[in-house]
């Protein structure tokens, strides 16, 4: 088939997709351009896919590594793949975390595409399962079509607003159980969602996400999988925009003065390296309620359907003004985690070859700042006529 040359000019952003396959020519470093994605994705870039794919990419998604690839194929269809470098194979061995990734892309890309009036046809993996680890064979395959009446989804509303939470939560603001209900309700596409406010219930579960954190931290390779896609400072997160940004003007001169650096992150003992282990416990701690989901089984399929409810349940929150943060180490499949795994999948009434999907704290914190995002230029590929 031949390559089509296509260029986006929008809001100041000028990219080429070349022959070359994923460029993001127009990518500068500096301030504010990581979270530009953000404030474009409403302009219109002249083909209703691409429109709805500046709202994909703001999906929630492990380690915010963004693997995802786009290929516009003809008028109507996007082929999306896997960028398989962005895997995170010692936290997420069977790519699973990445796959529920997926599906919170398709999902927004979804809703943004009914606000312009589009019908989204999506086949998963067409190409069949990739297992045990996703490979190089397509995600999925999307279709575009004029509907006469597509319904619009009120969660679109939420999207540009939607944070992961890493501050600790307020300990005097419970979170009710109504509120805790309303996010449940949110997930619709078939895993099964769940949460609790219960005190005893709660510090059991803290204790597990504590246990979790305490091991993928201590254990280097997982550790250092984390650490490598630490981003300090403004500059290291405008170069590079995705993994894990600890921001600002402090951090940088914190990094500069050799403080925070991934050495000392990486080193037992020092303050870095302590500070990162107790701020995530605190964040833990603090948790007033936890939220979870479940599905009754664990192919590639569920675990797409898993991310689709996801970013709903995470919407809903940020519609009730409730702060999320998913606790994923507890279901981490590396061997290190596999007493605790067990125990939390037991505690949340789950045995094979159902899966817990998702397991997050929620709470009340001020919303930070949106977390930065590659370019919607630099994931796409060429593009086939
Ligand atoms: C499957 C999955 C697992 C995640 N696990 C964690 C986690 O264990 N801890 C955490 O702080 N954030 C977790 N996140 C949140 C991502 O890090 C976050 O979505 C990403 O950094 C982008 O930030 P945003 O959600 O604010 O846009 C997870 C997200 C997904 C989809």
């Amino acid at each position: 088939m031949p390559t089509r040359r296509m260029i986006l000019t929008t809001a100041g952003a000028a990219a080429a997709v070349t022959a070359t396959g994923a460029v993001g020519l127009a990518w500068a470093p500096g301030g504010a351009e990581a979270r530009a994605p953000w404030q474009i994705a409403g302009e219109s870039f002249g083909d209703g896919r691409l429109d709805a794919l500046a709202y994909a990419i703001l999906a929630p998604n492990p380690h915010n590594r963004q693997p995802w690839l786009f290929q516009l194929v003809g008028e109507h269809q996007i082929d999306i793949t896997c960028d398989l470098g962005r895997r995170l194979p010692y936290t997420d061995p069977p790519d699973r975390q990445l796959t529920i990734g997926f599906g919170a892309m398709l999902e927004l890309l979804v809703m943004a595409a009914a606000e312009k009036g589009y019908v989204v046809d999506i086949e998963y993996f067409p190409d069949g399962e990739p297992q045990p680890r996703l490979d190089q064979r397509r995600i999925a395959v999307v279709t575009f079509r004029v509907g006469a009446r597509v319904p619009k989804d009120p969660l679109f509303q939420d999207v540009l607003a939607r944070r992961t939470s890493r501050k600790p939560f307020d300990i005097d603001k419970p979170v009710d159980p109504a509120t805790i209900n309303q996010l449940i309700e949110a997930s619709v596409h078939g895993s099964t969602a769940n949460g609790t406010a219960d005190a005893e219930k709660r510090a059991r579960l803290i204790d597990l996400a504590r246990r979790g954190w305490i091991i993928e931290y201590e254990n280097d390779a997982t550790r250092r999988e984390s650490i490598e896609l630490i981003r300090i400072g403004n500059r290291a997160i405008a170069e590079t925009p995705d993994g894990i940004a600890i921001g600002g003007v402090t951090m940088g001169l914190l990094n500069m003065a050799g403080l925070v650096t991934a050495k000392k992150l990486d080193t037992p003992g020092a303050q870095a390296y302590e500070q990162g282990l107790s701020s995530y416990i605190a964040q833990i701690e603090s948790a007033q309620a936890f939220v979870w989901l479940t599905s009754e089984t664990n192919t590639r399929r569920d675990q797409i359907i898993a991310g689709r409810d996801w970013v709903r349940l995470h919407l809903a929150a940020q519609k009730a003004g409730v702060a999320v943060q998913p606790l994923s180490q507890v279901l981490q499949e590396f061997p290190e985690m596999a007493a605790p795994y067990a125990e939390t999948q037991s505690e949340l009434g789950v045995s094979a070859p159902g899966v817990v999907q998702m397991l997050a704290r929620v709470g009340y914190a001020n919303s930070p700042p949106p977390s930065p995002r590659w370019p919607l230029s630099s994931r796409l590929i060429d593009a086939v006529a």
